[in-house]
């Protein structure tokens, strides 16, 4: 998920291996680590923390070399679970990006098979597994291939042997380049960490192994040689880290439909695989959390309760402080995607105090919260840069209804049903994402008001919060979130031409009642703007515009609307000229009370 480096060349490979990593530094990272193939001997060093912390690095005179930024998802950030990993003679180093799915069943066979294992990493196997076949007599480039057979999940990673002037990349579901050079090649997770030497490029493809020696570099996939187009770059390198948006906003909201995949994967094979222990002998669900992380919880509770008739509560953690009532028998699950939100940590060391379980639900592997929680649920976004919440967001609901789904009562063909709708929603995303021209059109034309109300029932509810919570954030429009039932007990009042309404319109049992609190906000002279299911006839008859979004089982809409509801931010940010990825006085992780 973060970065990974490899040359083979006629330069010092250490500094170029130093010097392009730093180039994928934006990404985040907590370890890194460098192999260098120096004559007969591979040269390895790992390290825990920033790279510029250690000066004039050097690694040897050699000419091939491997690198790595680690954001770790298997086994906490440490020196010994950095990259690169070796097999058990250090004659093989491998940095990877991604996730090995099946890695427990391979190290545990090749543990059988005597192999040693130093690390806690899902890739420590590649390496292992490239070693038995070398064993067994084949080259290193046919040991690599065999490998890769047995491997599940989503990898993109470089191999180096100290045995052979070879480097090897290969592809699957997580990305890599090929970068060409003048005799010099580059392999990188991304355009940026090349562009310093050449702008050719080749986008590998999945299955894609290269191979690159002294004489060029060749590609296979399925065992036949293929023939990839070299592209040539026209970003510049503050682009290419954005990957050639113009936010890491936009960016990370393009990255949604491989998000929902990755964490549907971690928790979900042929059936639901999340292990549950954490809710054994529970009488209720509290959450805690802030801001975005507050709507996921939101989302939760109408999800949990409605499937499995556990009662939940969400609290603003806070606020949590502030009770004196027995938790005794509750799980308290903390969502916080940095692992770090000060607020969030403090309620959950309370309500361990109070004899309660606790459960973190967290994007960072080794943060914070990892230390307090009792059980850690990770979502598997990758990195998030961009101060708004996005990716992450949708990750927690990912994970929120694979909870729901573990717990639920209901006839297990309705829980196929739901995980079948799960799996299709990234093709959905990317239908909302092919209509974002259509969202910036009408961003630009609500970017001049100065308030705007949202409003939802039911799921609606929180999706309308999040729409808000996005909208104030980048754009600095006051904007504010209601259920829509509390309209007429105050907000109507706000109402009229200058005071734009966003209605999160959903197909299910809210839908009358709240097409009825359309028709009366659009009587009051507010501009409305409906996010509303494809297949709705009626709701255009009584609003201004309406975005729409793919059907799917309305339980899902958090998902599909907020999406919508991302890009209607980013884009009235944008037209309002404002900074976006760092919005004023706001941080990333909110580490102060
Ligand atoms: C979301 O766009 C905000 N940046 C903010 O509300 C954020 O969700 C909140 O600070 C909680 O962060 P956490 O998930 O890292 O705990
Ligand atoms: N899953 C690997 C690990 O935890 C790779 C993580 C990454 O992509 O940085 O070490």
């Amino acid at each position: 998920m973060c970065g990974i480096v490899g040359y083979f060349g006629f330069r010092r490979a250490d500094k170029v291996a130093i010097s392009a990593l730093k180039r994928l530094e934006y990404r985040g990272y907590d370890s890194w680590g460098i192999a260098v193939k120096s004559g007969n001997e591979l040269k390895i060093y790992k390290k825990v923390g920033a790279i510029g912390e250690v000066k004039d690095f050097e690694l040897g005179e050699g000419k091939i070399s491997l690198g790595h930024t680690r954001w770790a998802t298997h086994g906490k950030p440490s020196e010994v679970n950095a990259h690169p990993h070796t097999d058990c003679n250090d004659e093989i180093a491998v940095v990877h990006n991604g996730i090995i799915s099946n890695f427990q069943k391979l190290r545990e066979k090749l543990e059988r098979e005597g192999h040693e294992f130093k690390s806690e990493t899902d890739t420590e196997v590649i390496p292992h597994l490239i070693e038995k076949y070398c064993k067994k007599g084949l080259s290193f480039e046919k040991a690599v291939m065999e490998a890769i057979k047995e491997l599940e999940g989503s990898y993109a990673f470089v191999a180096l042997s100290k045995n052979e002037d070879k480097l090897i990349g290969c592809r699957y579901k997580s990305p890599l380049i090929l970068g060409v050079g003048d005799g010099e090649f580059f392999l990188a997770s991304d355009v940026p960490a090349v562009l310093e030497y050449t702008n050719r490029v080749i986008y590998l493809e999945d299955g894609d192994t290269v191979i690159i020696t002294k004489d060029g570099y060749e590609i296979i996939n399925n065992g036949v040689k293929v023939e990839r187009k070299v592209e040539t770059v026209p970003w510049s390198l503050e682009d290419a880290e954005r990957g050639g948006y113009e936010h890491f906003m936009l960016k990370e909201i393009h990255e949604i439909p491989r998000v929902i995949e990755d964490t549907l994967m971690e928790y979900v094979g042929e059936e639901i695989t999340l292990d549950v222990s954490f809710a054994a002998g529970i009488s209720e669900i509290v959450f805690v959390a802030c801001g975005t992380s507050y709507h996921a919880s939101l989302v939760g509770k109408y999800v949990i309760e409605k499937l499995t008739g556990i009662p939940v509560r969400v609290e603003y953690a806070s606020e949590f402080n502030y009770h004196d009532v027995p938790f005794s028998r509750s799980l308290v699950i903390g969502i916080t995607q940095s692992g770090e939100t000060a607020d969030t940590l403090e309620a959950l060391r309370k309500a361990k105090r109070i004899g309660a379980k606790t459960l973190a639900i967290t994007n960072v592997l080794g943060s914070s919260v990892t230390r307090i929680a009792d059980y850690i649920l990770y979502t598997r976004a990758g990195p998030e840069i961009s101060v708004c919440a996005t990716k992450t967001f949708i990750a927690q609901l990912i994970v929120l209804y694979v909870i729901a789904l573990r717990l639920s009562t209901i006839p297990r063909s309705e829980i196929e049903d739901l995980i079948t709708e799960l799996r299709i929603l990234p093709a959905k995303v990317e239908k909302i994402l092919d209509n974002e021209e259509e969202i910036r059109k009408i961003a630009e034309d609500i970017a001049n008001y100065d308030n705007m109300i949202y409003i939802g029932r039911g799921l609606g509810y929180p999706i309308a919060l999040e729409g808000a919570l996005k909208m104030k954030e980048i754009s600095y429009i006051h904007a504010e979130g209601y259920p829509a039932g509390e309209l007429k007990h105050g907000p109507f009042a706000l109402l009229g031409k200058e005071m734009p309404v966003i209605a999160c319109v959903i197909m299910d049992d809210t839908y009358d009642v709240m097409l009825s609190n359309v028709k009366e906000v659009k009587a009051r002279d507010s501009p409305v703007i409906a996010v509303a299911d494809e297949r709705d006839e009626e709701v255009e008859k009584f609003v201004d515009y309406v975005i729409r979004v793919p059907s799917t089982n309305p339980i899902f809409a958090p998902i599909t609307y907020s999406v919508v509801l991302q890009l209607l931010a980013y884009y009235t940010a944008k037209k309002r000229g404002c900074e976006i990825d760092k919005p004023r006085h706001l941080a990333k992780s909110v580490t102060v009370e």
